[in-house]
Formats: C-alpha cells, structure tokens, sequence
C-alpha cells in the first residue's frame, strides 16, 4: 500500500520501532507544522532528543500542542514509536476528546533493517535490545489496532512499501463548504406530502409530480429531517425527498424518527410508537424494494453539513460549535436527539438542553426536531419545525436572503403531547434569551469588527470600567442600541484672539480630500438619545420591554436623561405624536426610531456643574473685583505706583463679567415641560435600515417636520458649503461669527454624506468650532490674554480623533447588528466599546 487516503481532519499516530523511519516518513507526507514529534519536544524542554528523565515533561507539553491544535480542527501527527498500548489509548481518547477520527500508520520494517540502521546511527545512544524490545511490542499490537479504536490502520511493511508512500486527504462527509447555496432550509415533514408540496411551490420549485421537481435556478433544498411518522403520507415525502437528493437539487440529513424507521425496515428491534405505526402501515402497502431503497437512503444520510464556506450549518436538532464539521459518535448522537439534562417534565418528555441559549459560534445552524410555535432566531440559530403534522406549519428558511416562508397546515394530524400555542404577549426567543445578560460577552480585552473601520481593540481595564458604568447607572439595557461618539474640536487658529475659527474645520476636511460639508448650529444644551416606538405593543415587539413603556431618553454615557420619569414620559409623548402628524412611522415603514439631539437648557443637566464649578468663581470674582479695584484706585489717586496692577484688576474684573454671561444665558429654570426644547439632529435609525447613508440635509429635514408641529422640538439651523467656492466659504464663517458673538456655542461641521471616507480612510464625522466667548466656560475667563491663548494653542487632537473615529464605527455598528436583529449581546458588545473608550484618560476641554 502506498497510497494512504486520510481524511481531511484527524490525529495520526505514527507507530514503529526506533529507526523504522517515522520521522523520515513523516517529512515525506506531511507540512512541518502538523507533524508533533516526541524527540522535539524533549529537545525543547531539555536540550537533549534522548532525555528519558523528560519524557513525562516532553508529552505534557507535545499533547498541550496537539490540544491547540485539534480545538482549531487542524490534523495532528504525533510521531513517537507508540508501540505500546498505554501511549496509544491516550491517543485515541485525545481524538475522541475533539471528536475526530483516529488513525494509524505503523512502519513494520524487518528487524534485521532496524538494527543495521541503528548500527549507522550515532543519535540514537541505546542499545540494540532496545530495539528488539520495541519490534516485540509492535507486533503483539498489530492486531489489536483496531479494537482499540483506530478507525483505519495502515501498515508499511517494507522498504518498498515506504518510498513511494504518499497520502491522499479526503474531505470529510459532513463538509460541503464549496456548496455556497442558495438554498431553501425545510423543516420537519412528517409525512405531510401536500403541504410539503405547497410549501415547494410557494419556494418557486415546480413539481411536476413527485419524482421530478425542478428549483428555481440554482437553488438547492435541504431537509432537515424528520420526513416521516405521524402524516399521512410518509412513502409520498420519501419519494419526492429521495427522487430530489438523487438529482442532486436535494440535501438532507437524517432526523431521530427516520432513523427509527429505518432500523425497523432492517427488522430490528424498535418499540413502534410515536407514529411509526402510520409509516410501517403506509410503507406495507408499497413494495419490497421500495422499503430497501429506503432504508439503505436513511443509512447513507449524513448526520450534518457545514455548507457554504463554513456559515451555515444544518442537522436535525442543531449542533453545538465545536461540534460542527467533526466526525464522532457523540456528534451523531447530538445531530439526531440534541442533549438532554437527564430529567424530564411535567409531561413526562425529556428536557431538552437548550445548547441554542448557549451558542456563541459564527456559522449560523439550522435545525428543527422540537416543534415551535414560529421560527424565531436564537443566537444565529434557527429552529424551523414548525409543527405542521400538529396542525401548524411547514417552514422553509431561505439562505442566504434570511427569508422565513410557510404554508399552513392542512388539518391536525397527531396532537402533541406539549402544546405549542404562541402565547400573545410573549416576549421572542432571542428576547427571552436576552433577560440574562452574560457577564462573559462584555469583560475582558475585545476585539470588535466593525463595518466601518474594521477591527476595534478595547482593553481589559477600559472594558471593565464600561462595565462599571453601564450596569449601575445605565437604563434597562434593552433600550441601550447606541451610544454617541465623542467629537473633535478643530485645529487650534493661529488668528488674533481667537482659539478656534471655521477655517481650520474647513481645511481638515479639505485636507481629507472632503469638498461638500454642513455647517451645524451648535445648540448649547445636553447630548441626548432618544429611543421612541409607536406604542407600548411596538416597544415590546422590538425591544422586548416589558414594563409598558414606549420609548426612552439617555446620555451619552447611557444613563436615564431626565430624573422625573413623568417628564420623560411627556417628552417621548410628544416625540411620538410629532412623529405621528408628520407622517414618518408610514415614510419610514418603521414603529420605531432612534434619534440623536441636543436637549435645552444646559442646565437640565449640568445644574450641579454650573453651581459648583462656574458659578463659584463668578460670585467670587463679583465678591472681589469692585472692592480690590475701588482700593486700588484710592492707593493710585493717593500716587502709589500702582497703576499696572490697577489696569490688570480690571480687566480681570471685565473678563470675568464675561466669563458669567457666557454661562449665564444657559441657565433656566426648568420646571415642566414647556421650558425645555429638544433640537433632533440625526434621524438615526428605524426599522431595516441605519439611515448612515442619507446625508445631513435629508437627516436635517426629515427632523424639522417634528418641530413644524410641536414647538417642545426645534429645528437645527445648517448651511450646505462648497469647500472649494470661497463666496460660500465666507459666509458660513460670517454666519458662525453671527452665532458666537452673544456667546452662542459654535457650530459643528460635517461631511454633507454621514459616513465620508478621504485619501486616509474614514474621515471624522464632525468637527467643531467653538465660538469665542463660549470657550471661556471651558478653557475659564482669562483664557483670552496673552500668553494664556499662546499655550493653550499647543493641544495635541490626535487622541481625541482617533477615539471619536472608533467610536463613530462601533455605534454605528451596534445600530446595524440591533436593525439585523442580532442578539443583544453582540449590540452591547459596541455599546460597551464606546462607553470603554471614554474611559481612556483625554483632556476633557477637547
Ligand atoms: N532511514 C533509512 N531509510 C528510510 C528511513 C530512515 O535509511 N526509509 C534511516 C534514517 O536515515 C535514520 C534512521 O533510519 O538514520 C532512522 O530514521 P528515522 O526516520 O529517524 O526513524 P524513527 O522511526 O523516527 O526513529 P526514532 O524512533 O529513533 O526517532
Ligand atoms: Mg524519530
């Protein structure tokens, strides 16, 4: 034998005495890396090839490898001589361990080969006994290699035999990755012909009669088991399934009751119940080799596939991740039954594992065998038996549109033991699943894929301290589909007087190659999100909220934006009925939306701030200033020489008068409704879209229809400029001077497209301008004197860029997974990146 066929994922034993050549044989046939081989390893630990005193460390360390390596289901050599039983037992449990085959391959040269060669070695520092010990060992296991669970062996017995040798790797039967689709998913049959004959039509197959049915062009219908049993047609599915596979439009895999009926026509020894009395009686009335072609179909099915490049997997009751494209019992047994805990419910039926609620793998898996009352999706997986032999439905999952389509029952042909009723109210599967967040999915150090801008790292502390925040301060998490990114001020300028001016935001974007921006008034109030859904039904439906309420408002870091639930409640009241009379929930085809706003007054929010921090020093300044400089005006008038020290007083004294109106103008009292205004500037998302590829202006306007008719929402002023027409140029500057003069915030500048990608790559989303006076909340009253605005001038933006652009990608991306409708965690993943990269320590006057 020269041609070894092996399949494509297993664990080979080398086996042979020293010097039989499995060292030499193992360069021939396999890539260095996969090749494990004793003597390395006690190389490696040792510095010595022959250190027996090292053996134990050397396989310690040899099997963490292999351990490593078969967890990534990459095949393994282990190449030692393994020629007695206790070294090949732990091979064969290492396999069984990740479920792939064991193989072996034994080089039984001549002893006569082995001893000359080991009279050439000098290597090899043992005696020739040792040898002949070895070759004894061998050949009294040659026999038993199979019965200890090797599922092939393959023996070179000659010199002739190893020259030539050479292995051939088979895929295995469960891997159809090079089987991209599309395909049509379809749930447990049952013996339902007609329905499953309506449900082929509705997919667009046309079936001529039962033998010949022809899918639409190039798609492909995978069974998920379960063809027979409790219907009333159980030979009819068979043939039209059976006829389908042979034509290859057709995969399927073997469901628990096919495999019952199976081992029944092979008059095996089965208790028939559960239906497979109406398939034995249908199946009599058929002929002989009818029932042998059955059964021989049944026994060629394939427990499970991995199709299309590894993301999508189906067998009968799901597959947990590290199964998937594995070969073992256990695999089998978890393809056909699922896992079960061992107790039973009040039905007397066997509790079931819920493997789904725990599954955290990439490819999505398709399965059916416990019957629901809808296919919902669970942590990309999917159950699509949807009970049809119990009067519901037969389901067909389209891959990879994602599309469910069903056809209804035609009557109820078994009653199930457990009632499959879809309680109203019910929460969904994912939502149920989502009740319990896993501490897991957000601690540690992550790395996020984002749409937008790749990958995302978020360090371990920073993931510890969003953790820290979000779960004590933040709203009910299910709310929680998004959080702002932080924003950059402009360059500094280098014009008298001032710390920022438009002209630096211009030339950034110029720089990124943008040409097209939007100048934002900056309202000065608080960042806000508002989550609003048509009803309490369409919050619950979506959001899976279940304390009746309809919407919500949170900050920037997540937390409830109004202390006064009633209040809130008022403002998600109005967003709705605005949203109402505008007519957006229709345009939009939605019953919900996220926006993105600014809500007025400043001191809603900052009360506390204001009080403490700016107030403080402006009662000091008006406590002092009139008092110091009245003193110092007698001292001057009397002819002390103090007239510099007079003229700095007072310019303090004026500075700091400016420093309280600047503030000043945003402090209100609040109490109601009525002296607060929301100012909506990003018409974020809503149902089946992240409306990032709308640009400002549609975002703009879309939200200045809230405002026409409530007056609780005000209009963002915007003006569209051309980079590149200096007129226009010229006028945004004007028109922020305009703004700023009384002390206005500034404006924000944007690419007019919402995502802009440059000559660098993503370009940040916005920039702002903050205007003179206002700066001085900020960077406090004297910032504007000389010497003070000199320094402040060298502020380093490349920290703050840097995090609103990752920022900027992770929320959008934590809106698109929420719009995919993926579990919650992997939305909260980006929602807690952001909330972990504002903790990166950042100069909070950017
Ligand atoms: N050798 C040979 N012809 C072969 C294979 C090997 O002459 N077809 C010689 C090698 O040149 C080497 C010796 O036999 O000098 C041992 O070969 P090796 O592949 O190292 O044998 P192993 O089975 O790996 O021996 P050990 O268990 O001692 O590592
Ligand atoms: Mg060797």
């Amino acid at each position: 034998m020269t041609t070894i066929h092996l399949p494509e994922l297993c664990l080979v034993a080398l086996i042979g005495a020293s010097g039989s050549g499995k060292t030499t044989l193992s360069r021939q046939l396999f890539a260095p890396g996969e090749v494990l081989s004793s003597d390395a390893f006690r190389l490696m630990v040792a510095n010595d090839e022959n250190a027996q005193d090292a053996t134990r460390d050397a396989f310690d360390s040899l099997y963490f490898v292999a351990r490593k390596r078969l967890a990534r289901g990459l095949l393994t050599v282990i190449d030692a001589t393994n020629v007695q039983a206790d070294a090949r037992k732990r091979i064969v449990s290492l396999a069984k361990e990740f479920d792939v085959l064991p193989v072996a391959i034994v080089l039984d040269l001549p002893e006569d080969t082995l001893l000359e060669r080991h009279r050439a070695r000098t290597d090899r520092p043992f005696g020739a006994h040792v040898i002949g010990q070895q070759v004894g060992h061998l050949r009294r296991s040659l026999r038993k290699l199979q019965g200890e669970g090797f599922r092939q062996v393959s023996v070179l017995s000659t010199e002739a035999d190893v020259g030539p040798a050479r292995v051939v790797r088979e895929r295995l039967y469960n891997n159809l990755r090079h089987e991209t689709g599309p395909f049509d998913f379809i749930g447990d049959v049952h013996g339902c012909l007609e329905e499953l004959r309506d449900l082929l039509g509705k997919l667009g197959y046309e079936t001529a009669d039962n033998l010949s049915v022809t899918p639409p062009k190039g798609r492909k219908a995978v069974f998920v088991g379960d063809l027979v049993d409790r219907g009333p047609d159980t030979p009819g599915v068979l043939r039209l399934v059976m006829g389908m596979v042979a034509a290859g439009t057709a995969l399927c895999v073997p469901g628990n009751h096919d495999i019952k009926l199976m081992r029944a026509l092979q008059g095996r020894k089965v208790t028939v119940s559960h239906g497979l009395e109406q398939s034995l009686e249908q199946l009599a009335a058929e002929p002989l080799e009818f029932r042998r072609e059955v059964a021989s179909f049944i026994e060629g099915l394939i427990s499970h596939y991995v199709l299309d490049g590894g993301r999508v997997v189906v067998a009968h009751a799901g597959m947990k991740a590290v199964y998937q494209g594995r070969a073992s019992g256990r695999v089998r047994e978890f393809a056909l039954y699922g896992e079960t805990t061992g107790e039973t419910d009040e039905f007397g039926l066997p509790v079931r594992w819920d493997w789904a609620a725990e599954y955290r793998g990439e490819a999505r898996v398709v399965y059916g065998h416990t019957p629901v009352p809808v296919a919902e999706w669970l942590n990309r997986t999917i159950d699509i038996d949807t009970g049809c032999v119990f009067g519901g439905s037969l389901s067909a999952l389209r891959y990879p549109e994602l599309e469910l389509v069903s056809v209804p029952a035609r009557q109820v042909y078994a009653q199930p033991v457990r009632l499959l009723l879809p309680e109203g109210d019910a929460p969904s599967a994912q939502q149920a699943h989502d009740e319990l967040l896993n501490l897991e999915d957000v601690t540690g150090k992550r790395s996020i894929e984002t749409r937008l801008r790749g990958r995302v790292t978020v360090h371990e502390d920073e993931a510890a301290a969003a953790l820290e925040t979000l779960s004590r301060f933040a709203v009910d998490p299910r709310w929680l589909v998004y959080l702002p990114p932080t924003m950059s001020p402009s360059e500094t300028s280098g014009r008298e007087g001032f710390l920022e001016y438009p002209a630096e935001a211009f030339d950034h974007y110029r720089r990124a190659g943008v040409e097209r921006v939007v100048c934002q008034e900056k309202h000065m109030g608080s960042r806000a999100v508002l989550v609003v859904a048509r009803d309490a039904a369409a919050a619950r439906a979506r959001f899976g909220v279940q304390d009746g309420r309809s919407g919500v408002v949170y900050t920037r870091s997540g937390r409830a934006f109004f202390e006064d639930a009633a209040l809130e409640a008022e403002v998600i009241d109005r967003a709705r009925a605005a949203l109402d009379a505008s007519g957006l929930w229709e345009e939009l085809h939605s019953d919900w939306v996220v926006l993105d706003a600014e809500i007025l007054p400043w001191s809603l929010k900052a009360g506390e701030l204001i009080r403490r921090q700016y107030a403080a020093v402006g009662s000091a300044a008006a406590a002092t200033f009139p008092a110091e400089v009245q003193a110092l005006e007698a001292a001057v008038a009397r002819g002390l020489p103090l007239a510099d020290l007079l003229n700095r007083t007072r310019e303090r004294e004026t500075l700091t008068t400016a420093y309280v109106s600047a503030y000043r103008q945003y402090v209100r009292r609040v109490t109601s409704l009525a002296d607060i205004q929301v100012a909506p500037f990003h018409l974020l998302a809503s149902e089946g879209g992240v409306h990032v590829d709308r640009d400002h202006v549609w975002h703009f306007q879309a939200l200045a229809r809230l405002a026409e008719v409530d007056p609780v929402f005000i209009a963002t002023g915007h003006r569209e400029v051309d980079l590149n027409d200096p007129e226009g140029v010229a006028v945004a500057e004007q028109w922020w001077l305009d703004l700023t003069a009384g002390g206005g915030e500034g404006m924000v500048v944007k690419p007019l497209g919402f995502v802009a990608r440059g000559k660098k790559g993503l370009v940040q989303p916005a920039v702002k301008v903050r205007g003179r006076e206002y700066l001085r909340i900020i960077y406090g009253p004297e910032y504007t004197q000389a010497g003070n605005l000199e320094r402040l001038r060298a502020r380093g933006l490349n920290g703050k860029r840097s995090r609103a652009l990752r920022e900027f990608a992770l929320g959008v991306e934590a809106l698109e997974r929420f719009v995919r409708r993926e579990p919650l965690r992997r939305i909260h993943e980006c929602v807690f990146g952001v909330s972990a990269l504002e903790s990166e320590p950042l100069d909070p006057r950017l």
